[in-house]
């Protein structure tokens, strides 16, 4: 039992360690109480931020940074999804660091990972856009900032095994100009050179990333 709460703990790369009491150590599954300021949240995103389809996107796997900055950027009108709008209006000061903090510690797969530099020759024209991109567009390849498999990193979030639904409407908002706030416009610029197809295949190619 121990062995594998170790394994997991490790393998999420988070510091649960320090917060697991003797009790919690010896169950599989470990969770976290759910503090307060995150009770909300998970009627949409579920208990352990793991996304309900359609309804909220997993948070599970994302970096406490990434989570605080997209409530900053909620904030500042910069991402204008209305139901999110106003739930990102019920956390404000230290509760941001506080639910941050929680979705990032949260469990999400395992997955093996693959590197940019082995997967050359692919055929199928999504996976051969993450991982090399098309420098005949300018598009850089996804996975050189999503990290390897898309699993994601600090500022850069976690594609792997996000909802496709959510992916595509992440894509189109670039397109239409209604997400914005990004550092230089990074991610910006690459959404608006992809076509509809484009959008459509690589949302179902991370979400299938699992
Ligand atoms: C009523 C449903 C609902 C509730 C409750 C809710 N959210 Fe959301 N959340 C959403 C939806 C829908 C999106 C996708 C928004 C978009 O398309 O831009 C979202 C997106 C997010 C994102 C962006 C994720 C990413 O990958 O960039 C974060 C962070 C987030 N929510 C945090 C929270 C927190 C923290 C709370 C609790 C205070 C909360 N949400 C409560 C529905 C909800
Ligand atoms: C130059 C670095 C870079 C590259 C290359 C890149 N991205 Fe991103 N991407 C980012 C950053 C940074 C963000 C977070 C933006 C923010 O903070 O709002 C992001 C966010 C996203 C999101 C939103 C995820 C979420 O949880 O809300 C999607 C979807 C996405 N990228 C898809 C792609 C796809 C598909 C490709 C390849 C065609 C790609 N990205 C290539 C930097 C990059």
């Amino acid at each position: 039992m121990k062995t594998s709460f170790y394994k997991l703990a490790a393998l999420a790369g988070i510091t649960m360690l320090t917060v697991m009491t003797a009790e919690a150590a010896e169950t599989t599954s470990p969770q976290l109480p759910v503090p307060a300021a995150a009770q909300l949240c998970t009627s949409c995103h579920g208990a352990q931020g793991q996304g309900i389809d359609i309804i909220g996107p997993r948070l599970a796997g994302l970096s406490a940074d990434y989570i605080s900055n997209q409530l900053a950027l909620f904030h500042a009108g910069k991402r204008q999804n209305p139901t999110m709008l106003a739930m990102a209006a019920t956390v404000q000061g230290d509760n941001i660091a506080v639910v941050a903090q929680y979705f990032s510690q949260q469990p999400v797969a395992d997955i093996p990972l693959q590197f940019r530099g082995d997967k050359v020759g692919i055929s199928d024209p999504f996976e051969t856009l993450a991982f090399q991109g098309d420098w005949s567009r300018t598009i850089p390849a996804c996975v050189s900032c999503h990290g390897p498999s898309a699993v994601g990193g600090g500022q850069f979030p976690r594609l792997a095994g996000q909802q496709a639904s959510y992916l595509k409407t992440q894509l189109l908002a670039w397109q239409e100009g209604s997400r914005t706030g990004d550092a230089d416009n990074m991610m910006g610029n690459i959404a608006l050179k992809l076509t509809a197809a484009e959008i459509d295949g690589l949302s179902q190619f991370f979400a299938n990333i699992k």
